[in-house]
């Protein structure tokens, strides 16, 4: 029995009554959304909003994927939503954004007297079937044998220097996007859309000049000269922070590029199939063009990739993308 009437005794029992119940109130709300998320995610999936055999966007959603998605954010600029609010703004100089805000207003003036300015992908409908492959970079994409697969999407999105020539059994020979900041374009074929990332002014700059006089410095200019204004679109910054704020809950600095591909893919597809996202089977992550050129660690840095390859995982879990890791 224990002796309640000793005071020192009574405290003690009811201190570590109170640290018993501070535990388990702590480890309840501490469990993470992506925790949570994945244990609601063997519901049975409800009825499609789109043509396709597997849509992103179904009735009844998903409450971790309703709370994430916003379908009202465009993953492209344009005249009408280049306006950055104060705090995009901030953040988006931190990513290498030299000058203020009006110096941008000035940029944007200038880069939508060459572009026409259009809103695009927003024709989303019950009778849509939009399928999207996403091919990243990784080496698991060496003897795969994914090319036909990844060429029957209608979309096909590439990332930076990524090489088509010689890999066509593994990657595909169909490009009809290209996402790459400035320094790492690559490959453009005259009907390629080039989805050009800003992490700076600079970059709205660059891509003004080197389509009318062709004159700014760093544009590879070969590459540059295969395409025309209409095949140009530019990431939204607002959209950016989006993709930071709401979907990575601010690990890491910012997006990568593959991360950012997947977001632009699930806004505006209707199926989205991944393919190069991952180590290759040997465990080492280089390119899949550079297969015996050196070995590559697991990058880390600048970019959450463990927490990106977690929500990617989530939403593969969910049904709302298809990933292929290789065979
Ligand atoms: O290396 P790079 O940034 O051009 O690759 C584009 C994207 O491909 C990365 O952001 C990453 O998401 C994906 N990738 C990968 N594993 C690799 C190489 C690239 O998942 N080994």
């Amino acid at each position: 029995m224990v002796d309640l009437k000793n005071p020192k005794r009574k405290l003690l029992i009811v201190l570590f009554c109170i640290c018993a119940i501070t535990i388990i109130i702590f480890s309840y709300s501490s469990t993470s959304s992506l925790q949570l998320a994945i244990r609601q995610s063997n519901k049975p999936v409800s009825k499609a909003l789109c043509a396709c055999r597997q849509c992103i966007s179904v009735e009844d959603e998903d409450p971790w994927f309703r709370k994430h998605f916003n379908a009202s954010i465009s993953p492209l600029l344009s005249q009408k939503n280049a306006m950055l609010s104060n705090d995009t703004f901030k953040w988006w100089q931190k990513l290498g954004t030299k000058g203020n805000k009006a110096n941008y207003r000035n940029v944007v003036k200038k880069l939508f007297q060459v572009f026409p300015s259009k809103e695009h992908y927003k024709d989303s409908a019950p009778n849509r079937c939009r399928t999207c492959a996403v091919v990243g970079n990784s080496g698991n994409l060496n003897g795969s044998d994914y090319g036909a697969l990844i060429d029957s999407n209608d979309f096909i999105i590439r990332m930076n220097r990524a090489p088509i020539l010689g890999y066509e059994k593994d990657v595909g020979n169909r490009t009809t996007h290209r996402i790459s900041y400035p320094g790492s374009i690559r490959h453009l074929q005259n009907d390629t859309h080039l989805i050009l990332l800003p992490f700076k002014t600079e970059t709205l700059q660059w891509i003004t000049k080197a389509l009318t006089t062709g004159s700014m410095k760093s544009a590879p200019l070969p590459e540059m000269a295969q395409i025309n204004a209409d095949k140009v679109l530019i990431y939204n910054p607002t959209f950016l922070k989006y993709v930071y704020d709401v979907w990575l809950e601010c690990h890491g600095k910012y997006p990568s590029t593959g991360f950012l591909t997947l977001m632009f893919a699930i806004h505006i597809c209707d199926e989205v199939n991944v393919f190069g996202f991952g180590a290759a089977k040997d465990g080492t992550w280089q390119h899949y063009w550079e297969k015996n050129k050196f070995t590559r660690t697991k990058p880390t840095g600048v970019h959450a990739g463990d927490y990106e390859s977690i929500v990617m995982k989530l939403l593969a879990c969910k049904r709302k993308i298809k990933l292929f890791e290789g065979r």
